[in-house]
């Protein structure tokens, strides 16, 4: 019997851009009393193998969310610990993430976030400007309203009298890229979160039960396979 991953394989139906939010660290930690900062560190794990299997199956673009506008209300100690992983991801991944042509894209209130760490958001977007095998929008100190409140802003502040669906786009964080076609949460958790809100109008969701340290390849072909039979009518017929 042909497994999950021939059957993505083989099929035409693969989406282009998929996003995910990578929840239930926390959860994990708990099952197997360890403290939430090792669930947070295995989960850099999956991301790692995510980002391959993406690449090996052909999608163009991944979105992963990793930090949200209404995460600061954690205990100081784990936000501490989760803007230090990412300054060491960001340290330690990104020569491998070049060498692998990919393309780094933040996506939030990046001028938010401590200096050191924008600094070297900024070194790593330079430095992979120009690659173009998948697309990696990390979605740090993210919010979908904040995100439509920050275009709105922008277009207040151009003076602009009125703006149509199309136009609104380019004032988003995506500007040019396509929304998403599949979005994954794992963890259980069956809500959204404020993650990508006007993005995912039209995006298919899948909701797993597997928190996101243990979200394997074949749970990853699961849900691409799943999407590869969907549907989609944008509301026509
Ligand atoms: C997701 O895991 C990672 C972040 C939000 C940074 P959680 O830390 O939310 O894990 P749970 O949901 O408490 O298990
Ligand atoms: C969503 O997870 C944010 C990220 C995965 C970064 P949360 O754990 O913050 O979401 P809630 O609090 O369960 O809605
Ligand atoms: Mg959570």
């Amino acid at each position: 019997m042909k497994s999950d991953i021939d059957k993505v394989k083989g099929s035409n139906n693969i989406p282009n851009h998929l996003a995910i939010i990578m929840d239930g660290n926390g959860r994990w930690a708990l099952k197997h009393n360890y403290s939430r900062t090792n669930g947070h560190k295995k989960g850099i794990e999956t991301l790692r193998n995510v980002i391959t299997e993406c690449i090996e199956i052909g999608v163009k673009i991944l979105t992963v969310y990793a930090f949200s506008t209404e995460n600061w209300k954690r205990p100081k100690e784990e936000v501490e610990f989760l803007m230090t992983l990412l300054l060491y991801y960001l340290r330690n991944e990104i020569e491998e993430l070049n060498k692998n042509k990919i393309k780094l894209n933040f996506i939030g209130r990046i001028n938010e976030l401590p200096k050191n760490i924008v600094e070297e958001i900024n070194r790593a977007q330079k430095l992979t400007e120009e690659n173009n095998r998948l697309i990696l929008n990390i979605a740090v100190n993210y919010g979908g309203r904040a995100e439509i409140i920050d275009a709105v802003n922008r277009i207040i502040s151009l003076k602009l009298n009125s703006i149509d669906e199309n136009e609104f786009k380019d004032y988003l964080y995506f500007k040019n890229q396509p929304y998403p076609d599949l979005i994954i949460r794992t963890g259980g958790e069956m809500r959204i979160s404020n993650f990508l809100l006007w993005e995912m109008a039209y995006s298919e969701l899948y909701f797993t039960n597997v928190l996101w340290p243990d979200f394997s390849k074949e749970d990853l072909y699961k849900a691409i396979y799943e999407y590869s039979f969907r549907e989609r009518r944008y509301g026509g017929l």
